[in-house]
């Protein structure tokens, strides 16, 4: 079901857990499903220097949430504000189509902390069970 990338990602994810202090946190969830999604991320001169997250969801969630986290890193945050979970999927060579709702815990969290960041607020929308 899933490509060799996601497995390494789910196996050996990286930045899993919380920055202290972190300059925004994103959290987001599904009350129907309890799968829960927290990203934390450190800004410094625009750019996301670190970015680390914590969940509660499948594999799927851990392995694009892996890679969400690998791809802000040195990134403007008017680039990472760019990313989305199509994109997430990509980089890791594709998602099974059941799973591509997980992906949307990690691009939103990520966005939820870069508003957190800004100040601003981010309205998440209801797409994580569209298909089920
Ligand atoms: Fe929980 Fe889809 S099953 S986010
Ligand atoms: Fe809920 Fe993947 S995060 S099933």
């Amino acid at each position: 079901m899933y490509n060799e990338k996601v497995m390494e990602h789910f196996q050996n994810p990286r930045n899993v857990g919380e920055i202290e202090n972190p300059d925004g946190v994103g959290e987001v969830g599904n009350p129907t499903c309890g799968d829960i999604m927290k990203i934390t991320i450190k800004v410094e001169d625009g750019k996301i220097v670190d970015c680390k997250f914590k969940t509660f969801g499948c594999g799927a969630a851990v392995a694009t949430s892996s890679m969400v986290t690998e791809m802000v890193k040195g990134k403007t945050i008017e680039e990472a504000k760019k990313i989305t979970n199509k994109m997430v999927a990509e980089e890791l060579g594709g998602l099974p189509p059941v799973k591509m709702h997980c992906s949307n815990l990690a691009a939103d969290a990520l966005q939820k902390a870069i508003a957190d960041y800004l100040g601003e607020k981010y309205e998440v929308e209801d797409h994580h069970h569209e298909s089920e």
